[in-house]
């Protein structure tokens, strides 16, 4: 499907796909859980999801002649961190409006992990003191009215590449290497869990499945506990990236699953549930997730596989997206493990 359209690597190649056996014996056997490790899809910057999403920016970016990535998120947000190891990568200059979107006290939350990063790597960086929200900005228009005063050429990103035209170009590519990774490894994935925010990602995975008859077998796993506005963007992008890339049928609008049981108790902020499932998961196979993302897609897929979700025998692959980083933000609440 993505044969037309131009891609620069930034990643290893196809991101390892991982058995979770003691996870799976664990939850009792009765489904087999994977894990596909974009967290580890690339040398920038401890990678992650985004780095697949810019793969099919960055020829647009160079074709454009920008000299400044414009991009926003929250102040440990992983994606401002990957734009900036990105531009780092290009000879780019990098700006990045870094919003208050989580109510966390961690006295060294806006020092450590994704903003020391980003902050080593040259971006320079603009504390906005605004809450969470998806939708696009004027913090984000004003940074690129602000390079543009400047005379520089800045190219635009809105949060998570997500509302971009190319954005969710990433993740069919993710369900076209899965199903080459199925191939090798002769099995087949009867469901994909992912987290779902800003929305390219679970809209790509969403268009590269119904392919094959698998787009209602993607569980988004809300992490915005603002699931309205994230179902809408998801179907939105799923369906504009279906034109883009001809999938030759529209997407319906029951073949976006959103589930919004573990995003709570708000966006950033871990329940008591989701810290159970990031303990159990990296005491039993040394994975690890982060309080704001992953760790509430690892709760929900444990919660799912409990509740008896998934039929026995199934085969579920965890897209793994990254975000470790940001738990250093959290270092006082993990204080003791
Ligand atoms: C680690 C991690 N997981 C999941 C997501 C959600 O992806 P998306 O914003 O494409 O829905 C993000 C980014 O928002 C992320 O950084």
């Amino acid at each position: 499907m993505l044969e037309q359209f131009e891609r620069y690597p930034l990643t290893f190649g196809p991101s390892p796909i991982e058995r979770l056996d003691r996870l799976s014996e664990h939850l009792g056997a009765t489904v087999e859980i994977h894990a596909k490790r974009e967290d580890c899809n690339s040398g920038l910057a401890f990678g992650g999801n985004k780095i697949r999403k810019l793969e099919y920016l960055v020829p647009d970016i160079l074709k454009q002649g920008a000299d400044t990535l414009v991009t926003i998120g929250g102040i440990q947000s992983n994606h401002t961190r990957q734009v900036a190891a990105v531009a780092a990568k290009l000879g780019l200059r990098c700006r990045l409006v870094q919003e208050s979107w989580v109510p966390f006290p961690d006295a060294v939350y806006d020092r450590v992990g994704n903003i020391l990063m980003s902050r080593v790597m040259g971006a320079e960086i603009e504390l906005v003191d605004r809450g969470f929200d998806i939708g696009i900005r004027d913090s984000w228009e004003q940074a690129l009215e602000d390079v543009r005063a400047r005379g520089g050429t800045p190219y635009p990103i809105p949060a998570g590449a997500s509302v971009h035209e190319l954005g969710g170009l990433g993740y069919v590519g993710f369900a076209e290497e899965v199903r080459q990774q199925e191939r090798e490894m002769d099995l087949h994935f009867d469901y994909i869990v992912v987290c779902t925010v800003t929305g390219s990602t679970h809209a790509g995975m969403v268009v590269g499945f119904a392919a094959d008859g698998r787009a209602r077998n993607v569980i988004g796993i809300d992490a915005s506990a603002t699931p309205e506005k994230t179902g809408d963007q998801v179907r939105e992008i799923a369906g504009r990236t279906a034109d883009l890339v001809g999938l030759g049928r529209t997407i319906e609008a029951d073949e976006v699953v959103l589930n919004r049981d573990y995003a709570y108790p708000v966006y950033g902020v871990p329940s008591d549930e989701t810290n159970d499932a990031i303990r159990l998961c990296a005491r039993l196979e040394g994975m690890m997730t982060d309080p704001v993302y992953e760790g509430k897609s690892m709760q929900g897929l444990i919660d799912l596989v409990r509740k008896g979700y998934f039929p026995e025998g199934s085969r579920v692959l965890y897209a793994h997206l990254g975000g470790v980083p940001a738990i250093n933000g959290y270092s006082y609440l993990y204080r003791n493990g």
